[in-house]
C-alpha cells in the first residue's frame, strides 16, 4: 500500500473526527514532516485536507478524478478484482493496456481506468465514445479456470455486477439486454466488450472492457446516439461520484467472479433473468450472415441465449446483436 493509499484510508475511516499528525506518522513509519508533504501534494491534485491543531487533519472533499491510491483506500478488502489499480489520463483503450500486461505475465485482478479513450472500442467493431472525464471507461484482467465456451458466463456476470452497483450507488434499477448492454427502458448506459486469447480446451485470460456513461449531458453524445443512449446523470437528475461509483463496481466485480469460481454461477445467472428485457421478447438477431428471428425464450448454462425460431428450431446463440421487435 503506498503513503497515500494509507494517508485517504486513515482520513476516510476518521471522518469528522479527524486524525493526528503523529499517528499518521507512526502509521505510516515515517516523520510528521514527510506526513506533511504528503498532505500537501494530495491538496495540489484536489483533495480537500484541513489541518488544525484540535482533529489533526481531516477529508472534507475529493476531486472529480480517478486517483489509484484513492480508489485502493476506499475498497474494502477484496480477493482478486482491484488488487491492484492504475489510472491513465488517456490512452487509445484500456483494453490495448491490459492485453500488453496480459502478455508481460501480469496477474489477474489488476483493473486499469482511463479519463479518456482516443479509439475506445465497443463489440462488432463499433467505437466507443468515451469523453475526458464523463464516464467510468475501464478494462480488467482475468486468468478464469473456465472451458472457452463457458466465457459468455463472464459477461452475464458482469452485466450483473455493472447492474447491482449502478442500483447501489443510484436507487435505480437498470436493465440487462442480452447480451451486455444495461439499459434504461431502450436507452443504453453502459456496455461490455469481452476479448478472450484462449486454445482450443483452456482461456489464456480474458479482458473485460466496461464503459459506463456516468456524467455525460445529451450534448456529450455524438448526434447519432442522442437517441438511443443515456447516462446516470441524466437518469437520475444529478451528477454522481464517479470514483464511489467505481468502488462499489469493484467490489461487486470481484465478489460475483469469486461466486463464479465456487460455481455459483445459477445465482447469478438468476438476477441476470430478473433484469434481463430481453426474455419473453421478440427478437431478430443478427449472427455473422444470418438473421435469426424468434422468440428469446431463456438462458443456457452457458450463459448463451436459446431462441425459438419462427421455424420452431431451438438455437443457441452465443454472440450477436439484438433487436427487440414490437
Ligand atoms: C459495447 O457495448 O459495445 C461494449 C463497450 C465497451 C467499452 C469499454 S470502455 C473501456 C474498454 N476499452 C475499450 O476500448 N472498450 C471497453
Amino acid at each position: 500500500m503506498t503513503a497515500d493509499t494509507q494517508i485517504l484510508k486513515a482520513l476516510r475511516l476518521a471522518g469528522e473526527q479527524g486524525v493526528s499528525g503523529a499517528i499518521l506518522a507512526k502509521t505510516l513509519v515515517v516523520s510528521r514532516a514527510a506526513v506533511w508533504s504528503r498532505i500537501e501534494e494530495l491538496r495540489k491534485v484536489g483533495y480537500d485536507i484541513d489541518a488544525s491543531p484540535h482533529h489533526g487533519y481531516r477529508l472534507h472533499g475529493s476531486p472529480d478524478r480517478l486517483h489509484a491510491d484513492d480508489l485502493l483506500a476506499r475498497l474494502e478488502p477484496i480477493k482478486v478484482i482491484g488488487r491492484d489499480i492504475r489510472v491513465f489520463q488517456e490512452t487509445s483503450s484500456t483494453n490495448n493496456i491490459v492485453e500488453k500486461l496480459a502478455r508481460d505475465q501480469v496477474s489477474e485482478g489488476i483493473v486499469v481506468f482511463a479519463e479518456s479513450q482516443t479509439r475506445g472500442r465497443g463489440r462488432l467493431g463499433r467505437q466507443w465514445c468515451s469523453p475526458t472525464g464523463k464516464g467510468l471507461w475501464f478494462s480488467v484482467l482475468l486468468r478464469p479456470n473456465l472451458a472457452p465456451a463457458a466465457a459468455t458466463q463472464l459477461t452475464v456476470c458482469t452485466a450483473v455486477a455493472v447492474a447491482r452497483a449502478i442500483e447501489k450507488s443510484t436507487g435505480l434499477s437498470p436493465g440487462i439486454k442480452w447480451p451486455n448492454d444495461i439499459v434504461f427502458e431502450t436507452r443504453k448506459v453502459g456496455g461490455i466488450l469481452l476479448e478472450l486469447n484462449a486454445e482450443l480446451d483452456h482461456i489464456r485470460h480474458v479482458i473485460l472492457g466496461i464503459g459506463i456513461d456516468v456524467n455525460l449531458a445529451t450534448q456529450d453524445f455524438p448526434e447519432e446516439l442522442q437517441t438511443i443512449a443515456t447516462s446516470l446523470q441524466i437518469e437520475a437528475g444529478q451528477p454522481l461520484d464517479r470514483a464511489d461509483l467505481a468502488t462499489i463496481l469493484i467490489q461487486e466485480l470481484d465478489s460475483v467472479y469469486s461466486r463464479l469460481a465456487c460455481g455459483d454461477f445459477h445465482e447469478i445467472s438468476d438476477d441476470w433473468i430478473r433484469r434481463c428485457t430481453t426474455l419473453g421478447r421478440r427478437v431478430s438477431i443478427r449472427v455473422a450472415d444470418r438473421i435469426i428471428t424468434g422468440r428469446a425464450e431463456s438462458l443456457d448454462e452457458e450463459g448463451a441465449l436459446l431462441v425459438r425460431t419462427d421455424q420452431g428450431r431451438l438455437e443457441h446463440i452465443i454472440g450477436g446483436d439484438v433487436s427487440l421487435i414490437k
